[in-house]
């Protein structure tokens, strides 16, 4: 069963993105081995203070009742809490390390790409352009919740700012262009429409959120704010999937991301329009077992439907009404709501 996204042909529809997971060769090359659809390496961009920020790096797992874990201690369930920075290496090291990496993979039909996070535009096009002589995609990350605590990266929420970064990366830029977009923005499908116009190849859907978590011993874990992400999530980001779908129809390729830890949470975003879905935190918590866990657990659902990729992906948009064609539904009894006229 082959998936076509955005120009790259993969055997299965799980990606491995962006994270400290993926920025030494060994990481890299482990999740590729693992199965990977494809791999999305570790974002680097021109900021010596996004690479300095690497050193107050910090992670906290979060039970679902809000419990910081013990270290060392991690289930599939939690959220993370964390600070993060960009890989600390030259770029022309990093740019060895990344074909090196992308010849692994092509080996094993494993597309890597490389991955930039914003910080400014005209530096970004001419890391583009030196990443796409060796990369067969490269993704660019304008998302970025740490954006909102630090100048190093950015995270653009208005149209105009998305549609400028995005035609100067796709200038430079001569293989598939993916860009990841915020989850807090007020119209994410605008942003998408302005990434498209400006020359994506496929749009990714969608950062994690800026989180801020009381330990109530007077203080915050991880003494900050922090980038959150966790299973909870999943029904957000398919809001901004599935409305960018039918917004700007099936032919825009669509990469989701945030959320998504099981078979059925992968499921779910291909259900809402997404043709590739990346996992991060399922790998910190399962290693990397859990990309052919999930791999295997799509192709199986769809063999036994019977289903092609194409003609699952999108699917739930099919059984998804507007407000306004939705019909009267029978209030719930616990809501003991006499209707209207309150009787
Ligand atoms: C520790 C950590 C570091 C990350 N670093 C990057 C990064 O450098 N570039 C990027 O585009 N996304 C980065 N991300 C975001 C992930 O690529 C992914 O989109 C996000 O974690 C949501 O997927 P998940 O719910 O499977 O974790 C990072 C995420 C985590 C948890």
């Amino acid at each position: 069963m082959d998936w076509t996204t955005g120009g790259l042909v993969t055997a299965n529809p799980v990606w491995v993105g962006s994270s400290e997971l993926t920025m030494t060769p060994g990481g890299l090359r482990a999740c590729v081995d693992a199965g990977a659809g494809a791999v999305v390496a570790k974002s680097v961009n021109e900021s010596a203070a996004a690479r300095r920020q690497l050193d107050i790096a910090d992670y906290a797992f979060v039970s679902p009742d809000r419990e910081v874990r013990q270290p060392g201690v991690a289930h599939r369930e939690d959220g993370l809490l964390n600070r993060s920075g960009l890989a600390q290496v030259a770029l022309d090291e990093w740019l060895g390390i990344l074909a090196e990496a992308v010849s692994h993979g092509a080996g094993r039909g494993c597309p890597v790409l490389g991955s930039i996070t914003l910080g400014d535009p005209p530096a970004a096009a001419r890391i583009g352009r030196a990443m796409a002589k060796v990369v067969p995609g490269v993704e660019l990350n304008i998302g970025a919740p740490h954006g909102r605590e630090a100048t190093a990266v950015r995270q653009l929420t208005e149209v105009d700012a998305v549609a400028e970064a995005v035609r100067a990366v796709r200038a430079t830029v001569d293989v598939p262009l993916f860009v990841k977009l915020p989850g807090q923005a007020s119209d994410v499908v605008a942003l998408a429409r302005a990434a498209r116009s400006a020359g994506a190849d496929g749009i990714g859907l969608v950062g994690r959120y800026p989180g801020f978590l009381p330990d109530l011993d007077g203080g915050a874990v991880l003494g900050s704010w922090g980038a959150w992400g966790s299973p909870a999530c999943l029904p957000m980001s398919l809001y901004w999937v599935s409305k960018t779908r039918l917004a700007l129809g099936p032919d825009v390729p669509l990469v989701g991301t945030n959320g998504a830890r099981t078979t059925a949470d992968v499921l779910r975003f291909l259900a809402s329009g997404a043709g590739a879905v990346e996992i991060v935190t399922a790998l910190w918590t399962d290693g990397p077992p859990v990309l052919a866990e999930l791999a295997e657990g799509v192709q199986s659902f769809l063999e036994a439907r019977d289903l092609t990729p194409a003609a699952f992906v999108g699917s739930a948009l099919e059984g998804a009404r507007d407000y306004a064609d939705v019909a009267p539904v029978r209030p719930p009894a616990w809501l003991r709501y006499a209707g209207p006229s309150g009787r």
